[in-house]
């Protein structure tokens, strides 16, 4: 949950750094889960810099989640070799199942499906990581069965 006060710690012991913008995003992320608007804010505020440069930053790296993922995290490769192996079309197929867009949570906040720009898994494209395990050679009825079990 948001916290003001520990937000502003977290920025304080990165604001020093050269280049802290990234630091403190990631801090953020480690301990809110999420990147929410009061916290891009404060980040500007703070480092003296508008709120359009750290929504610039924020929305370019895919790792800044925007809202609170789901209880469970299914990250699809969308880099070539996946790309290259059907994972577009699998990975299209699930979100329509699914009825989100990138980066969204199923309606009963059990499953968040994002990308990812390469899991060093090219060898077994395409791949995919759920809840942190790495799988390779995704297709259709593994996601089925990942979202299902996610699902209960
Ligand atoms: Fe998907 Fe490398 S391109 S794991």
């Amino acid at each position: 949950e948001w916290d003001q006060g520990r937000a502003r710690e977290i920025i304080a012991a990165n604001g020093t750094l050269e280049g802290p913008v990234l630091p403190i995003l990631h801090a953020l992320l480690d301990e809110f889960g999420h990147i929410p608007e009061e916290a891009i804010a404060l980040v500007a505020s703070e480092l003296n810099l508008s709120r359009a440069e750290i929504h610039g930053t924020v929305s370019f790296y895919h790792d800044f989640r925007r809202q609170p993922a789901g209880r469970h995290v299914l990250k699809l490769c969308r880099a070539e070799a996946c790309q290259s192996m059907n994972g577009p079309r699998i990975a299209r197929d699930l979100l329509q199942e699914l009825g989100i867009d990138w980066g969204g949570t199923t309606s009963d906040g059990a499953l968040t499906v994002e990308g990812v720009y390469c899991l060093g898994l090219c060898a077994c494209a395409p791949s995919a990581l759920y809840d942190g395990e790495p799988m390779g050679r995704v297709d259709r009825e593994r996601l089925d069965t990942v979202a299902r079990e996610a699902r209960g």
